[in-house]
């Protein structure tokens, strides 16, 4: 019922907003364009450079001038980048963090010069000068994670005299979307550890100890490996790994291979992702990671851009949800989009046709 109400108030902002981009874009093109600054974590994952794009693309094409940054997953650089913006004069700041709790200085200073802050995808933290919130329903994208151990490893069909044997992997501790995964997936897998149908031999479970700081996969592989050879070096047979980022997932499997997972006899362990990337998506076609969980950048770019446009043009955006985020400092209200588990079954419809990777970036 809460999904639904979030899904219609998605649609009423969705409608709200495409209609002030209408008439707005015209008068954006018309009379006197803004500075935008977009910053993006990273330019070395796939995702944030989608994102960026999409948005610089989006607001170009309303007539705005951008200034896109990648910030080299460097707080200091993150920093300076947005410091740099805000003496340029920069109408709306568009921000995906690093570390959501490390800007706060910054945001001070972009309320100071009362310039709106949108939180992008990621929510910044502990901070009253966060305007809005444009991201996933980031607990629905960590329930879709537990959902695709629960159908992928057959977990009705468990019982407690042979358990399913997993591992679990979470995203950044600085990361407030590394909570909502991991309570979203903790939730739905709960049933299961509750009945005894699915263990976790190395007992590590609490989101600090499987937090992956930075989402950094060669990080995930090193534990993977060390959990391999402490807790499975006997007839332990790892069936299933969580994992909330395509690249962690990866990279497990890397670990799982070294030790002769994916040799005849011993399947490779069942795994999920996030993101939906190329090499993923690929892995997924060659029967190797089973599913990943896409979160379509092209909608979350359009979305920020229709907000951004409403602000400029001095409307009030509505039907945001305004009860499920609070930073610490305030709630922030916050636009949620829907994300779509991607198995071989369905590439072809929601990637492929949606034209989200073409079959020439997936080598077919
Ligand atoms: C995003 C994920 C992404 C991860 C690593 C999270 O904040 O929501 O989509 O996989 O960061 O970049």
């Amino acid at each position: 019922m809460k999904y639904m109400q979030k899904m219609c108030a998605v649609s009423v902002f969705l409608l709200v907003a495409a209609g002030m981009v209408f008439s707005g874009g015209q008068r954006a093109q018309s009379s006197g364009k803004g500075l935008i600054g977009v910053v993006m974590p990273t330019r070395s994952e796939e995702r944030w450079n989608k994102d960026g794009n999409a948005v610089k693309e989006g607001l170009e094409k309303l007539g705005y001038t951008v200034d896109l940054q990648f910030s080299d997953d460097d707080i200091p650089t993150q920093t300076r980048q947005i410091d740099d913006m805000i003496t340029k004069g920069v109408k709306v700041l568009v921000i995906a963090s690093i570390d959501g709790g490390a800007l706060s200085n910054q945001l001070a200073n972009a309320a100071a010069a009362k310039i709106p802050v949108i939180s992008y995808d990621r929510l910044l933290m502990q901070s009253p000068n966060v305007d809005y919130y444009v991201s996933f329903d980031n607990y629905k994208v960590g329930v879709q994670m537990g959902e695709i151990l629960v159908t992928g490893l057959k977990l009705d069909q468990a019982t407690a005299a042979n358990p399913v044997i997993v591992e679990l992997f979470a995203g950044s501790p600085d990361d407030n979307n590394s909570v909502g995964f991991y309570q979203g997936a903790m939730d739905r897998l709960k049933p299961y550890f509750d009945r005894g149908v699915l263990r976790v031999p190395s007992g590590q479970i609490d989101r600090a100890v499987i937090g992956t700081l930075r989402w950094d996969a060669a990080e995930a592989q090193k534990r993977m490996e060390n959990l391999l050879s402490a807790y499975y070096s006997g007839n332990v047979v790892l069936n299933g790994i969580l994992s909330p980022y395509d690249p962690i997932s990866l990279s497990t499997l890397e670990a799982c291979k070294a030790v002769g997972y994916g040799t005849p006899g011993k399947p490779l362990p069942l795994v999920g992702g996030q993101d939906c990337i190329v090499a993923s998506v690929k892995s997924i076609l060659a029967g190797e990671q089973y599913a990943t969980i896409l979160k379509d950048t092209r909608s979350l770019g359009a979305a920020t851009v229709e907000l951004v446009n409403t602000i400029m043009q001095g409307g009030t955006p509505t039907g945001l949800d305004t009860t499920s985020y609070n930073n610490g400092a305030k709630i922030v209200p916050s636009l949620l989009l829907d994300s779509v588990i991607v198995t071989k079954d369905n590439v072809q419809k929601d990637v492929i046709d949606t034209g989200y990777h073409t079959r020439a970036e997936l080598g077919l």
